[in-house]
């Protein structure tokens, strides 16, 4: 099991209704300004920051062809928007395509190692203009801690163990920016309930966006029935709001800002 465009296109609304929480720290751009987009997934978040470069164009890069894929297939009539498969530890290759007026990514630097986290940022701010902004959110201290109290155990049970996503605090992720160079660092935790109607979605995110985390520690052979146990035992363990079909997801974000000096 690994990602998977068309199944994740399914799962996305979660974080598209979250979407605002970054865009408003995204300050106006030049009209014909270039921005990149790291991890853009199946590229529904990308499509839309056409609209803040409308003389300009948006590349969405991602580690996974599956998901540059569909994000390619279902963009194809926007020439000012493109896909192409590049994973964030590889932003120095497109030198040529830049500068760029600034640089988002959102739910996709916790999947980057914190090994590589400095390195990633060093490029980053190379590839922006002066002044070019770095705007971006993803996993920070304690997301989905709910899910990992349910998780973590049970893929110890399958012989596999927890995660290894970057969840960093304020503290770590302020101290990384001005490490590789970056200025008015600006870098918030931010709580979101993130509802799930009905057991089915509630699948569906862990199975389009969440286990593969665990299972990389976890015999092949054992994977169908890891995830099998994990939907049941989430399930089972839910918070279901009262009165509603719904399952609420504690989300933890770090939302961060920072600009390349001048
Ligand atoms: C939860 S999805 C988010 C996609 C999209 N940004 C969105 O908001 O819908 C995480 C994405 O990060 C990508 N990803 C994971 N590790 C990556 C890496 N090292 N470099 C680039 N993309 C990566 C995955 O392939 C996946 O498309």
């Amino acid at each position: 099991m690994e990602w998977n465009g068309e199944h994740y296109a399914d799962h996305t609304a979660h974080h598209r209704a979250f979407d605002h929480v970054l865009l408003e720290r995204l300050q106006p751009l030049a009209p014909h300004g270039r921005i990149l987009d790291i991890g853009c997934g199946v590229g529904n978040f990308t499509a839309g920051l056409v609209d803040r470069v409308p003389a300009g164009s948006v590349l969405g890069v991602d580690a996974d062809a599956s998901m540059v894929a569909t994000a390619q297939a279902s963009h194809r009539d926007q020439s000012q928007l493109a896909f192409q498969v590049t994973p964030a530890q590889d932003l120095g290759t497109l030198g040529a395509l830049g500068p760029f007026a600034a640089i988002v990514s959102t739910a996709c630097l916790h999947w980057v190692p914190e090994a590589d986290q400095l390195s990633v940022l060093q490029a980053a701010r190379d590839l922006l203009e002066p002044g070019g902004q770095w705007c971006v959110e993803f996993g920070g201290r304690g997301q989905v801690d709910g899910l990992r109290k349910t998780l973590d155990p049970l893929a110890i049970e399958f012989g596999g163990g927890p995660p290894r996503w970057f969840f960093p605090d304020v503290a770590t992720y302020s101290g990384l920016l001005v490490a590789a160079g970056f200025v008015d660092v600006d870098v918030h935790l931010v709580t979101q309930n993130r509802s799930m109607e009905g057991a089915a979605a509630l699948r569906g995110l862990l199975t389009s966006q969440v286990l593969f985390a665990y299972l990389s520690d976890i015999d092949d052979a054992r994977h169908d029935e890891f995830i099998q146990a994990a939907g049941d035992a989430v399930i089972g363990a839910a918070q279901v709001v009262p009165g509603s079909p719904k399952y609420d997801v504690e989300y933890v974000r770090i939302v961060a800002a920072a600009r390349k000096p001048l």
